[in-house]
């Protein structure tokens, strides 16, 4: 058995996004269908041992980074604590900020690292428009304690939408100026229920434009390996901008993440619908031996890409919210 995660493309799998909650305190409606979904009974979300438990498992087969997301994942009650001492470059997080401000202290203890916050506008009305709750200077206050915090990086993302937000970018790209925030434009993705359409997509490259008619200086920056942004940086600027453009401009060729879900299935691809149960055979008394075949064989069903548009199949997908992210519950 090939001990690091590799796919029959020769992609190496070092980065593992492990989901700790369906729930969320937020509702952004590109995340969850608007009637709601339904949320998994406790008993089958995984517990913090077994996340420790898979989590020293795929970092033994050569995982070096963890993501931390949701649901949102600073509403799970428990503190996940084991993973500081099992080996990791970096423990990172994908989270709204709503709650952030209480957890963090606790979160920098047990080895977080690297910060991402989700915003998509600097409007308090818009921000309830597009998350239907309250807080947006919840938000504001989690990216200023997050910048004075020791973490090794701070970035934003902000999913744009046109007619939405897309003329706040050049605000965005301002707090750039004196911040050492790193804010990223996320193209529109669709998943089950969210209502996607092609017309509400801006191509990073307008947004590009738009941004370069203000700072003609703007230039590309370098991309970290596997970096699903790319990267720009006005001259003296503290913080930098780029644009995750994965519906236009797909990284897939370069994909090296594998997903746990809250309910313990491995999910190879962000757009693919096959899963496979660890937290069933693992409950049922799987060796670490049987746990690595299993995702072996997840991964070795990996296609090639499932960014473009035309191969994803929405309805037979999770939506985001019980993938990946912040964003709703009940
Ligand atoms: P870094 O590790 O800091 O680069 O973060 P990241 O971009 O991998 O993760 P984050 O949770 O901040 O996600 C930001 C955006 O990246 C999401 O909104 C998605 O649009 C996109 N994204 C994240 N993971 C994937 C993926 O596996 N496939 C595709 N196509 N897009 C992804
Ligand atoms: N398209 C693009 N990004 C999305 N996110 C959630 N749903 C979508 C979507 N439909 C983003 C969140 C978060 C990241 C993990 O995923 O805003 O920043
Ligand atoms: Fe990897 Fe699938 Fe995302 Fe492409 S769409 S980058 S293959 S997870």
């Amino acid at each position: 058995v090939n001990p690091f995660f590799v796919d029959t493309f020769g992609r190496k799998h070092d980065y593992l996004r492990i989901s700790l909650t369906e729930r969320c305190n937020l509702r952004c409606f590109y995340c969850m269908p608007e009637e709601g979904i339904e949320l998994s009974p406790e008993g089958k979300i995984l517990t913090n041992e077994e996340v420790v438990r898979l989590a020293r498992l795929f970092v033994k087969n050569g995982v070096n980074k963890i993501r931390l997301t949701g649901g949102e994942p600073t509403v799970r009650k428990e503190e996940l604590n084991g993973l500081k001492s099992i080996g990791l470059k970096s423990i990172a997080m994908t989270s709204n900020g709503l709650a952030l401000h209480r957890r963090l202290p606790q979160m920098i203890e047990n080895g977080l690292s690297h910060l991402n916050l989700s915003l998509d506008t600097l409007d308090p009305f818009k921000f309830e428009l597009i998350t239907r709750r309250r807080g947006h200077e919840a938000v504001l206050k989690a990216i200023d304690v997050a910048l004075g915090s020791s973490l090794s990086s701070v970035k934003l993302n902000v999913v744009v939408v046109k007619g939405l937000n897309d003329a706040e970018v050049v605000d965005f790209v301002k707090l750039t100026k004196d911040q050492p925030l790193s804010v990223r434009f996320v193209e529109f993705m669709p998943f089950t229920g969210n209502k996607w359409d092609q017309a509400k997509m801006v191509p990073s490259a307008d947004l590009l434009s738009r941004i370069q008619a203000e700072y003609p200086s703007a230039t590309r920056d370098l991309d970290e390996p596997n970096e699903t942004a790319r990267t720009w940086k006005i001259p003296g600027f503290r913080g930098s901008f780029g644009f995750i453009s994965s519906m236009s401009d797909h990284f897939c060729s370069s994909c090296n993440r594998l997903r746990l879900t809250a309910d313990g299935q491995i999910k190879v691809c962000l757009f693919d619908p096959s899963e496979i149960s660890l937290r069933d055979i693992m409950r049922q008394g799987a060796s670490d031996d049987q746990i690595l075949q299993t995702i072996q064989k997840a991964l070795s069903g990996k296609k090639e890409k499932h960014a473009g548009m035309n191969d994803i199949d929405v309805k037979t997908n999770r939506p985001m919210i019980l993938i990946d992210r912040p964003y709703k519950s009940r």
